[in-house]
């Protein structure tokens, strides 16, 4: 991308994913709605400056995957409020200069689906093929060795029709089968529905599941598990490789599909729509054909590598110049750090790292997707295996939206109970209290959103890393005009970085600016500054 071209929306966008449920709850059952979301759209647009948000599903289901096992593509879950809720959140949004994508769940249905029940009940059933469906294997048992994500195999016996359907997550979450004609037209028309209804772009959930194996090849099996392996979305990942049950060269042909009717949807309405999808940590080269081979995949495919690089500079550094080093021609990085699947940074790395991932994560070149609460700096909230509702525990990355310190944390009327219980610490980690705290996380990354959108070099300019050793990593990212020097120090020693030349502090992760600085700048461990260095 050349420095300084006119970029799309998306690409100068910080997006915030909402986990609906999660986030306000407006009607006071306990359990967040979309009306809950509008209420907090002034947050969003202007307390925090985001410029999109990514609104986890709000269809109605029967909730097994908390929303991802959808029995209606084209509806609004009575739980999360109703349609009209969906059109006041998108006015209110676009009012604010808001853009909102929604979530698209193209792999697979609830059960409960229509769509489904039709297909199990005869083998001749018209909607039949629009499921993956096989006979038992020869000497009887599953098709292949495929596993499912919540464990076990990932094929189901359904006994009515004598063969198996696939279904990659949940037994409740049978897989679409992508290989018909009749289900992409089908598929096609919800995303037709959703961006005729206002949505200003999709995430795509589980992007390189798409396409399975034609003849269901079995996955080669890991001969040894991995080690150490604490990756909570994928318990099965240390023992095979998912290769044949995924990722098969059709699903960049399906992915040019969806992006064919966004690009004709941003041509016919003159705004432009993007794909975000979910595609999982996979090496550069297989991760880089998603944007397709003529800019005809999708726009920004999630990079997670850096949920699950060490949080080292030589790591870190090599995860940045990895991604943009895959980068087709004129193709946009992005990075995530946290998200609905995954342990909070604050537990997984520990508290004393997350200022620094902020600055990290929104200084880098590429779109940032943060997720709601990460700019609390919230860690994960314990419930207790036994309280989970999720066979994967992620429950406690999911935890209510704390907002003011009143008991409940503000998520939804005094007096209510939310659907998992609320943080303890409101008095410090709400966005009330951090509101009223200059140096906060919260305002950190209020700072840091103002910064960037203010800042040419951090919006569009160029990478360069340049130290990366003994605890810190620095980086340059310029214009032909301006030059500003990133310097974190990840480190638990104290650190004394060289400048190439002075220049002038633009933030600290203690939230200070403005400083004049000369030769050196010295950084307590678990800090970080942002310079913006003088013209040469
Ligand atoms: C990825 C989603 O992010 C996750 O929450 C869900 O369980 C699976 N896909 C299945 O839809």
């Amino acid at each position: 991308m050349a420095v300084n071209a006119a970029q799309e929306w998306w690409q100068t966008a910080v997006i915030y994913e909402v986990y609906p449920r999660s986030f306000a709850d407006a009607s006071g059952d306990g359990i967040g709605d979309l009306a809950g979301v509008t209420s907090k759209l002034d947050y969003l647009a202007n307390t925090l400056g985001v410029d999109a948000i990514w609104l986890c599903p709000f269809y109605p289901s029967p909730q097994v995957d908390f929303g991802y096992d959808v029995s209606d593509f084209t509806a609004v879950d009575p739980v999360f409020g109703t349609f009209g809720d969906f059109g006041t959140l998108v006015r209110e949004a676009h009012g604010r200069g808001l853009r909102v994508i929604i979530d698209y769940i193209p792999n697979h249905s609830s059960d409960q689906h229509p769509w489904f029940t039709g297909s199990r009940s005869s083998l001749d059933h018209p909607k039949r093929d629009w499921y993956v469906w096989a006979d038992p294997a020869p000497g009887g048992g599953p098709p292949s060795n495929w596993t499912s994500e919540m464990g076990g195999s990932a094929w189901q016996f359904d006994a009515a029709t004598g063969q198996y359907y696939l279904r990659s997550f949940h037994p409740e979450q049978p897989d679409l089968n992508w290989r018909s004609a009749a289900l992409r037209q089908a598929m096609l028309g919800v995303l037709e529905f959703w961006l005729g209804h206002g949505a200003d772009g999709i995430r795509i959930d589980v992007a390189h599941m798409l396409a399975k194996h034609p003849e269901f090849a079995d996955n080669p099996v890991r001969e040894q598990p991995l080690r150490n392996f604490t990756d909570r979305q994928h318990p099965d990942f240390d023992r095979q490789e998912h290769l044949n049950d995924r990722l098969q060269p059709e699903v960049h042909e399906y992915l040019a599909m969806m992006r064919r009717v966004l690009d004709d949807w941003s041509a016919r309405s003159g705004r432009k729509r993007v794909a975000m999808a979910e595609v999982e940590v996979m090496p550069w080269d297989r991760w880089s054909r998603f944007f397709g081979r003529r800019d005809d995949g999708v726009h920004l495919p999630f990079n997670f590598r850096l949920i699950e690089a060490d949080w080292s500079p030589q790591a870190l550094a090599a995860s940045v110049e990895g991604q943009e080093a895959a980068l087709p021609l004129g193709a946009w990085p992005n990075y995530v750090l946290q998200n609905h699947d995954r342990a909070r940074l604050a537990t997984r790395l520990g508290l004393r790292h997350v200022r620094n991932a902020a600055m990290l994560l929104l200084t880098l070149r590429g779109t940032p997707t943060l997720y709601y609460g990460e700019e609390l700096g919230l860690a994960d909230l314990p419930v207790g295996q036994e309280r989970w509702l999720d066979p994967l525990g992620r429950d406690e990355s999911r935890a209510p939206m704390p907002w003011t310190s009143e008991p409940g944390g503000g998520f939804g009327p005094l007096g209510v109970s939310s659907w998992l219980p609320p943080y303890p610490d409101l008095a410090t980690v709400s966005v009330a209290a951090q509101l009223r705290d200059p140096g906060s996380v919260l305002n950190l990354y209020r700072g840091l959103i103002t910064m960037r959108r203010s800042t040419p070099a951090l919006l569009g300019g160029r990478y360069e890393t340049v130290k990366a050793e003994d605890g810190c990593l620095c980086y340059l990212r310029s214009t032909d005009e301006q030059e500003v020097l990133v310097a974190l120090n990840l480190g638990a020693e104290s650190a004394s970085i060289e400048l190439p030349r002075p220049g002038r502090l633009l933030l600290d992760t203690s939230c200070h600016r403005r400083q004049a600085q000369r030769k050196r700048l010295d950084l307590p461990r678990y800090s970080g500054a942002i310079i913006e260095l003088d013209p040469n």
